[in-house]
């Protein structure tokens, strides 16, 4: 069993495929010998921030709560994968000058028409008709992140790419067991 410790901060508009992403890749990870945890956007507003909105300021609680639990996780030899868009530099900027482990910052690019298209949860439908206010990449800010660590494509890339370049860097960087190790 690894100790490695690290946070994987997924970042990017609704619809790119970080849940996506995250519920592909932990499965993979314990494979290697990693304790993996997910803290999955929706799931937290449903329990550790319910109550919040989508105000700049209740965004901002939701993320550094996110960012303080997986902090936790990862200083105590968990792989903490967060996935929630966290749309703003600075508190991702925040939350890493924090983190006590390796922090990870996978910026999860998918173009906006494409996301718009998937359209997975109905949501870019109903804030461009203005039934829902405040979304992110519509009538509200997106701040790509300017040095992540990994940038996935998930407009051309399949789920199996974008999560091979993930465990490549992890690997590249002796942060998770090599695949061939464990084979
Ligand atoms: N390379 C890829 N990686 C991840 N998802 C992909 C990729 N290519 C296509 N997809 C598809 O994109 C969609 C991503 O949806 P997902 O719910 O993971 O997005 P999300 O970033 O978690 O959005 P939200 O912020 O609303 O929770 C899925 O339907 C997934 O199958
Ligand atoms: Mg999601």
């Amino acid at each position: 069993m690894s100790d490695k410790g690290l946070t994987l901060w997924f970042t990017g508009l609704s619809g790119s495929g970080k849940s996506t992403l995250a519920e592909y890749l932990t499965p993979r990870l314990r494979d290697l010998g990693n304790r993996v945890e997910v803290l999955d956007g929706d799931e937290v507003r449903e329990n550790l921030s319910k109550g919040l909105g989508f105000s700049k300021e209740d965004r901002d609680t939701n993320i550094r709560r996110i960012g303080y639990v997986a902090n936790m996780l990862a200083r105590n030899g968990v792989v903490a994968i967060t996935a929630a868009i966290s749309p703003y530099r600075a508190l991702r900027r925040e939350v890493r000058s924090r983190a006590q482990a390796p922090f990870i910052e996978v910026f999860v690019h998918c173009p906006l028409d494409v996301v718009e298209e998937r359209d997975t949860k109905g949501l870019y439908k109903k804030a461009r008709a203005g039934i829902i206010k405040n979304f992110t990449g519509i009538s509200d800010p997106y701040e790509p992140p300017e040095s992540p660590e990994i940038v996935v494509h998930t407009g051309p890339e399949s789920i199996e790419d974008s999560a091979r370049k993930v465990l490549a860097y992890l690997e590249s960087k002796g942060l998770v067991e090599a695949i061939s190790k464990t084979a």
